[in-house]
């Protein structure tokens, strides 16, 4: 009995486990848009174009300074990111843009919604928000 009960156990904490590591998968990003060089010069008039956009259509979930603590975050099963960290900033803007664009899971995908050159305006103003 007591071999069965261990084994289950075993099981039941590898399946766990597993799920688990599952949500915690790394976001890959293509080549082609990793090493995209972001057409939009990171200037005054773009990062304050990526502001309005991003305190209306972002800082819900991401946060007002992309702490990832907005009024929507608590009901998220997924923590959306630190923008101000080592994870997020050392990305390169073509990965901003990219996981923006696109989306995965709860983090919607703004293809159709927002035009290009906007999602690059909110990537130089999401680049503000490093420490
Ligand atoms: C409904 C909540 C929600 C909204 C609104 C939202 N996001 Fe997200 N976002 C998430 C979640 C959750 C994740 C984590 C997704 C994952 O890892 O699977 C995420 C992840 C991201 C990432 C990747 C972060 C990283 O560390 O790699 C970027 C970039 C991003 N969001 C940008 C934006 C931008 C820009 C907007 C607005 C145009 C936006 N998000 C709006 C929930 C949201």
């Amino acid at each position: 009995m007591k071999t069965i009960k261990s084994i289950l156990l075993g099981t039941a904490i590898v399946l766990i486990s597993s799920a688990v590591m599952a949500q915690a998968k790394p976001w890959v990003v293509p080549a082609e848009y990793k090493n995209m060089k972001n057409p939009v010069a990171n200037n005054d008039a773009s990062v304050k174009a990526g502001m309005a956009l991003y305190v209306k259509n972002c800082a819900s979930c991401h946060g007002k300074t992309g702490l990832g603590d907005g009024v929507k975050a608590r009901a998220l099963k997924e923590f959306p990111g630190d923008f101000s960290g080592a994870a997020y900033q050392n990305q390169t803007d073509g990965e901003h843009f990219y996981k923006t664009k696109f989306g995965r899971g709860e983090m919607p995908k703004y293809e159709g919604k927002i035009s290009d050159e906007d999602i690059w305006n909110i990537v130089n103003y999401m680049r503000t928000f490093k420490k």
